[in-house]
């Protein structure tokens, strides 16, 4: 095929003038050929002039602006962009280093002043291997496709930002998204405290049906102590659903927290003492270790004690139910650089694994009398708080929870 009818622009070259010049630098075999040219320029400079043009197509004519070979040549040095220099040199590296063929990416100028962006592939005719009297160069006119390619990028860029912007707008759009969570959490509690409170009220209903039937009976007298049993019955339901009523009253109406600066260790003594008034407990259950340099910390005083007293309580529950002669509950408090850390551990009963993994769900509990609010409510003060509550337990053995809250 002639060169003529290939649709690209096509040079061809003779190089043969080169290859004794280049031996005339007598470059020390291992030379970082790339960095020599770099540092000397000149040497590639000079190797142009030794380049002849033997032939050009019709397509490197046009591309070039020029009307015939001699008119491109003498063109040349002007023609010569930086990026073709560095073409040049590629060239002159693969002569030296005896490669047939490279590629190289660049920007060439045509004679009249357009800017093209280019591939351009040099090739070294096998049949002048050693001789580089023969070699092509074709050039494949990039600039539309880069064009293309820019503008693409730029559209990605510009939707990206889009998608950032709508990302934004979306976000009222989360926080709607947020509350209707929270009011699937609502539901799900609601339901589980339409749950909890049947319970009580269909036994307080199903003791006053029979207190009435019982009242209707002629036999009064006789029936007096099954009576007085049913209406004890019906007022301890009663209580119990209005517990659970305030219970989740507390619960939910929250109020925002009203910090001050407290002493942690002050706060644990209180809430012990008012334990101790509520509860029969003995005086060598619970120990102290109470770290006295602990700072004072910006807290909600009565929601921290609340916390304490539910952890204490369950605590309490736990050993009660063991009833081992040696139990103990022990309350530490500790501070590192940017916590507090309050320490309960208790000797009691403790959960198994799969347990662990659900005493903080409002209503799980494991007692018969118990409401399952305890924890749940501590963990949500705890949280108000920018704390946080680790359980760990072993079945059997007891149970340790620690409180972090940030100095
Ligand atoms: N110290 C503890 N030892 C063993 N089990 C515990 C302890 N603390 C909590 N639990 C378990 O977590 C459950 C939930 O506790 P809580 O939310 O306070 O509700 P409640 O005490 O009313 O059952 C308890 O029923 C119990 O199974
Ligand atoms: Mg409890």
């Amino acid at each position: 095929m002639q060169i003529k009818q290939i649709p690209l622009p096509i040079f061809v070259q003779d190089y043969s003038a080169v290859k004794p010049y280049l031996e005339t630098l007598h470059l020390p075999q291992h030379t970082d050929l790339e960095e020599y040219f770099f540092k000397y320029p000149e040497i590639s400079w000079e190797c142009l002039k030794h380049i002849k043009i033997i032939e050009m197509n019709e397509e490197a004519l046009k591309f070039s602006g020029a009307t015939n070979v001699n008119g491109f040549t003498a063109a040349l040095p002007q023609l010569f962009t930086n990026t073709l220099h560095k073409a040049l040199q590629k060239i002159l590296i693969a002569i030296l280093t005896h490669q047939a063929k490279i590629e190289v990416e660049a920007q060439a100028v045509t004679l009249n002043g357009k800017f093209r962006d280019i591939i351009l592939n040099w090739k070294l005719h096998p049949d002048y291997s050693e001789s580089l009297e023969v070699a092509t160069i074709s050039i494949f006119d990039i600039t539309e496709l880069k064009k293309l390619q820019d503008n693409l990028t730029q559209q990605t860029a510009i939707r990206t930002k889009e998608q950032h912007q709508t990302e934004k707008q979306r976000q009222p759009h989360q926080q709607q998204m947020n509350r209707i969570e929270h009011l699937n959490s609502m539901g799900e509690l609601t339901s589980s405290l339409a749950h909890q409170l049947n319970q009580p009220l269909a036994i307080i209903s199903s003791y006053a049906q029979e207190t009435c039937r019982r009242l209707n009976d002629n036999d009064i007298q006789h029936q007096h102590h099954e009576l007085i049993n049913a209406a004890q019955k019906i007022a301890l339901h009663a209580n119990r659903a209005g517990e659970i009523v305030n219970r989740l009253r507390e619960f939910f109406s929250m109020k925002p927290l009203q910090k001050q600066p407290e002493d942690v260790n002050q706060i644990i003594k209180g809430t012990i003492l008012f334990l101790k008034q509520e509860y029969n407990i003995s005086k060598k259950l619970i120990s102290l270790t109470l770290d006295s340099k602990i700072p004072q910390i910006l807290l909600d005083r009565t929601q921290i004690e609340q916390v304490l007293f539910n952890i204490l309580q369950n605590a309490f529950d736990a050993v009660e139910s063991k009833k081992a002669k040696d139990a103990k509950i022990t309350i530490s408090t500790a501070a590192n650089n940017n916590a507090l850390i309050v320490t309960i551990s208790d000797t009691g009963v403790g959960v198994s694994e799969q347990i662990l993994d659900n005493i903080f769900e409002p209503f799980f509990t494991t007692k018969s009398n118990g409401m399952g609010l305890g924890l749940a409510i501590c963990r949500s003060i705890i949280s108000a708080h920018d704390g946080q509550i680790i359980v760990s337990s072993i079945e059997g053995k007891g149970m340790q929870f620690k409180l972090t809250l940030p100095i």
